[in-house]
Order: structure tokens, then C-alpha cells, then sequence
């Protein structure tokens, strides 16, 4: 990572942790999801809320504009709600995969305490969002893209979910 890009890679990091959604943004929310998936989007703290819309507005730019995509935008890191995280632990699964790409590999729930416990959180939030909005309204499809937004494949009848996730994952490394 050279020098310009790692500084504004940290701007973004403060410029993203310090943002909140406004009541317009709110409200085109609560009209794209389910009021029970509204009331999960809810409990995010307030910096990954106006990331996922940074995400779905990204994504609506791109020509998504199905309730599903603008959905799985939307949720795609709800699993955070199990175990928010705290700030230095953000930092430390970015370094952390940042020193080693794999790092996260053999950890699993049972090591969610001290210092590992943001890397648990960077590892599991995808399956535990994608169980929490399985039991919500959702299509198959959408909480096949929750489970895999990191990585993984799809199984998706239609080929445009495949490319749709890859759009997802680009646009969310970027913020
Ligand atoms: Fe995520
Ligand atoms: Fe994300």
C-alpha cells in the first residue's frame, strides 16, 4: 500500500466512523426493507448504518435497483448487532489482515474475548446476519448474499446476483 493511499484509507476510516444517517436517509430505508428488518437495521450503531447506505447508494448508482439488492446492501453486515464493534478492534482486524490475509482462518466462537474478539465479530458477523434475516421476509437469495458478502459463492438461479455480489464486495472494501 503506498503512502497517498494508505492516508486516505485512514481519512476514510475517521470520516466513516464519525457519520450518521439524516431522517431523509432513514426514511428511504424503512420504505426498501420488511418493518422487522427496519428494527434490526435500527440497532446498528450509527457509523455502519450510513455505511450500508454509502453501500445501497453506491450499488442504486450501478443500475441495482431491485428491493433485493437495495436490501442486501442494506443488511449486509446486520450481523453486527450480535457483538458491535469497538473501535480499536476494528483497527485491529484491519491490521491483522492486513500483516496476514489469513489470520482469521482458525478462529471460532469460542475465542470471542480479549484481544481476538473483533477478529470473531470480522469472521462470523456474515452467518449470524445471514440466520437473523432468514428468520425475517427474505428471498433465499438474500440470505444467500448476507452469508457469502465476504466471501464465498452465491447459488443463484439468475447470473446477475453473481455479479451483484462481486459489486458488493468492491464497494464495500472501498468504504
Ligand atoms: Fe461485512
Ligand atoms: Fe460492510
Amino acid at each position: 500500500m503506498r503512502k497517498n493511499e494508505f492516508l486516505y484509507r485512514v481519512g476514510q476510516f475517521f470520516k466513516v466512523l464519525l457519520s450518521h444517517p439524516d431522517e431523509a436517509q432513514l426514511k428511504k430505508v424503512s420504505q426498501i426493507l420488511e418493518p422487522d428488518q427496519y428494527g434490526l437495521f435500527m440497532q446498528l450503531q450509527n457509523s455502519e448504518q450510513a455505511h450500508a447506505i454509502y453501500v445501497m447508494e453506491a450499488i442504486e448508482k450501478e443500475g441495482y435497483q431491485d428491493k433485493d439488492f437495495l436490501k442486501a446492501a442494506l443488511l449486509h453486515d446486520i450481523g453486527k448487532i450480535v457483538h458491535p464493534l469497538k473501535v480499536w478492534e476494528r483497527v485491529m482486524a484491519v491490521i491483522c489482515r492486513w500483516i496476514n490475509p489469513d489470520c482469521l482462518d482458525d478462529l471460532d466462537e469460542t475465542d470471542i474475548k480479549g484481544w481476538k474478539r473483533g477478529l470473531v465479530i470480522t469472521k462470523k458477523h456474515p452467518e449470524w446476519g445471514a440466520d437473523m434475516i432468514a428468520n425475517s421476509n427474505a428471498s433465499p437469495e438474500l440470505v444467500e448474499i448476507i452469508r457469502k458478502h465476504h466471501e464465498g459463492e452465491i447459488e443463484a438461479k439468475e447470473p446477475r446476483y453473481q455479479s451483484f455480489l462481486l459489486l458488493l464486495r468492491a464497494v464495500d472494501d472501498n468504504n
